[in-house]
């Protein structure tokens, strides 16, 4: 496979990848891992400087792209709380990022308003990597679910796949959804309350790719998936206090579940954080990946991380 596929480019949406560059990354990584193990990567991004931007709270996104950083022998910078910045001052987003712009190789940003990272990249001349832009997409998330499906699984075609939780304001499912529709034969079960169903036109967008069959019980869920994989309410991004109220902890995994909907060779997955829609009992169960999934993140940044930089 050809290397520079990722070279100087931007990392914003699912829409920009096909099965082929998927495939690339996911084989990245997993040679990251094995230099990695072998101690012989830490000096890949030696003398680059990747800076972190994030307008919004996070933890394992933020943190798992810094320790790639610095895995790799990069130096970090960045900000976390925009209270100290000049923003407060009154200086512009754009602004900011041209600021970032000068004194690094390649921007990470995560922030609230959907279609802020794009926005960012038109300014920046660094590569920019979306770690989030409000309801919109989270590719780097896709890209380490769709390696911990790979990597549990064997494959990411012709799979039966459940998605419950917030479908309307989730970006993880947004990207995922994406993503899943460039591999054959997949069927994707969306369960949630009826007034956080995915979005019309994003559903009809992808429906040509991929089979998308909505539910609304847990009744209705079929006992033959491979992944169930489970959201939480986004509740900042909520209007409405009496329906946050009603939608919480619509559906739960829990043991019972498990036990009437679930099979043997599935996995739970979680991009995290839960907010009680993962009971706890779960998390000893073999099924249970999404603290490997979280874990896989790193190396999956690092394989972006290097590849963005022509490094591997
Ligand atoms: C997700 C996000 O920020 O969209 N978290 C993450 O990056 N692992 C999911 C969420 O916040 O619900």
């Amino acid at each position: 496979m050809s290397k520079g596929l990722y070279a100087g480019k931007d990392i914003l949406s699912l829409a920009q990848f096909d099965r082929k560059s998927i495939d690339k990354i996911l084989h990245s990584t997993k040679k990251i891992i094995a230099l990695s193990n072998k101690n012989k990567c830490s000096n890949l991004l030696k003398g680059s400087i990747i800076a972190l931007l994030f307008f919004e709270p996070s933890t394992r996104t933020y943190n798992s792209f810094s320790s790639a950083a610095q895995r790799l022998g990069a130096g970090v910078i960045g900000l976390r709380d925009i209270s100290v910045t000049s923003m407060v001052k009154g200086e512009t987003f754009e602004d900011t990022i041209r600021i970032y712009n000068g004194y690094s190789d390649l921007i990470v940003m995560r922030h609230p308003e959907s279609g802020s990272a794009a926005q960012g990249a038109v300014v920046a001349d660094v590569p920019l990597i979306n770690a989030g832009d409000g309801a919109n997409e989270h590719p780097t998330q896709t890209l380490l679910d769709l390696f911990t499906i790979k990597s549990k699984l064997g494959r990411l075609s012709n799979l039966k796949i459940l998605m419950a939780g917030d479908l309307l304001y989730g970006r993880t499912i947004r990207s995922l959804l994406q993503g899943l529709s460039y591999y054959e034969g997949n069927t994707v079960y969306l369960l949630s309350p009826k007034e956080l169903r995915l979005d019309k036109k994003i559903k009809r967008s992808l429906e040509s790719r991929i089979k998308i069959v909505e539910i609304e019980k847990e009744s209705q869920i079929p006992t033959d998936c491979n992944v169930w994989y489970w959201t939480r309410i986004q509740k900042e991004r909520f209007t409405s206090k009496n329906l946050l109220k009603r939608m919480k902890n619509a559906f739960v995994v829990n043991k019972k579940l498990l036990d009437a909907k679930g099979n043997k060779s599935m996995i739970i997955m979680h991009p995290l954080p839960r907010i009680g829609e993962i009971s706890e009992e779960i998390d000893t169960d073999p099924r249970a990946m999404y603290f490997q999934q979280a874990k896989n993140g790193l190396y999956v940044r690092m394989a972006l991380l290097a590849s963005v930089l022509n490094k591997i």
